[in-house]
């Protein structure tokens, strides 16, 4: 066992750096350089006899469980914006609980790392009887989603041992944003941003080693932060699943309460919390929602907010200009991408958190790596 982790202590500290390389084999033979660009064709082969399908659906219907589920989201709005096509969210067990409506022209595809997953499974199966394609997006071969989906592409970020996801989620959005450029097509009018993202993959890894130097940095701040009760985490567009993964990542191993918000929605309850005690992270990396996350910092400094806000390199002057915070700046990638660079500081500061807090890393109490029960 102590092998397998090689120089790390913990699985999840481990998977959490090996993502440079989880990602490239991700992109490995999926990314096709074509002509004078630099890459123009997504090969997906498990979707390939499917494709017309996908791109003539009604909807596509992301369905998964925690982690899995919040990498969806991450990739929702990519996927709206190449396909055209709508993109619904369902957490496996409330499509169940509410039996909510599948249609023939669906496509739905399952998401999840262990391709176990009961509630995602029975939710497959759910829609298999409705009618719907079914797409599994899975890290296990031969898994019961793998197989029993019509199709589906597997993530290939090698065997995840920690019960909290890391590199999985990283490697399933990249493979979702993959999809996006397989069902959105070549079209003259998407090429410059096709493109842009293509580049944004290719460099991906190597923004990943660049953000995983933060481990220090967010030691320290674990080590500010070790005696709270609680953490807020707020972000919104495509950093929406990452303050939701976020402050996943920080309750399931360190212990602590943890919220990740759409900031969106601050104004409307959530900020009656804010004093000067209770830290809250904002994601506010330069992206078209960039404006909105400043204003949302300076509400929040006005009533005196204790700050981490995590930006894009060189924006840490300007970003925090109201009032005091913590500024924690990252490496700027295309922004469908930036979740992927994005949630490395808070996955490092959730496993530093559960050290210095002395809890079980890999095995945190109550929980199982793969839910296998309703
Ligand atoms: C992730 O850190 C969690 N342990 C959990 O939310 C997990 O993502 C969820 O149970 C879904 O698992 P799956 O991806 O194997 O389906």
């Amino acid at each position: 066992e102590q092998i397998n982790k090689g120089r790390y202590e913990h699985y999840m500290q481990k998977e959490i750096h090996e993502q440079p390389e989880s990602l490239t084999t991700t992109m490995r033979g999926r990314l096709i350089q074509g002509g004078s660009c630099k890459a123009t064709t997504v090969l997906l082969g498990g979707l390939k006899d499917h494709m017309k399908t996908i791109r003539r659906s009604r909807r596509i219907v992301f369905v998964g469980c925690g982690t899995s589920y919040n990498a969806a989201l991450a990739a929702r709005p990519i996927l709206e914006e190449l396909s055209g096509v709508p993109v619904t969210m369902e957490i496996a067990s409330d499509l169940l609980d509410r039996q909510g409506p599948i249609y023939r022209e669906d496509t739905a595809v399952f998401v999840s790392q262990s391709g176990e997953t009961a509630d995602t499974l029975l939710a497959l199966e759910y829609a298999l009887e409705n009618g719907a394609l079914c797409v599994g997006i899975t890290n296990t071969v031969g898994s019961a989603i793998a197989r029993k989906t019509h199709c589906g592409v597997h993530i290939n970020a090698g065997a995840e041992i920690g019960v909290a996801s890391t590199k999985a989620y990283t490697s399933q959005i990249v493979v979702m944003a993959m999809l996006a450029l397989a069902v959105g097509g070549d079209t003259i009018s998407n090429q410059a941003r096709r493109e842009a993202i293509v580049d944004g993959l290719y460099d991906l890894p190597s923004k990943v080693r660049e953000v995983l130097k933060l481990d220090n940095e967010m030691k320290d701040l674990a080590k500010q932060l070790i005696a709270e009760q609680s953490l807020l985490v707020f972000g919104r567009g495509y950093n929406y699943a990452t303050a939701l993964e976020g402050a996943l990542k920080v309750k399931e191993v360190s212990l602590m309460h943890s919220e990740g918000m759409l900031a969106g929605e601050m104004k409307h309850g959530p900020l009656a919390l804010v004093d000067e005690n209770l830290p809250i992270i904002v994601i506010a990396t330069h992206d078209a929602c960039f404006s909105k996350q400043q204003s949302v910092i300076q509400q929040l400094h006005a009533r005196r907010g204790r700050l981490i806000v995590v930006c894009s390199k060189g924006d840490a002057a300007s970003v925090c200009s109201g009032g005091s915070c913590r500024v924690i700046e990252v490496p700027q990638v295309e922004d469908c991408l930036q979740p992927v660079v994005n949630i490395v500081p808070l996955q490092l500061l959730a496993y530093h958190l559960t050290v210095l807090r002395g809890h079980n890393v890999d095995q945190p109490r109550n929980l199982a790596k793969s839910v296998t029960t309703q």
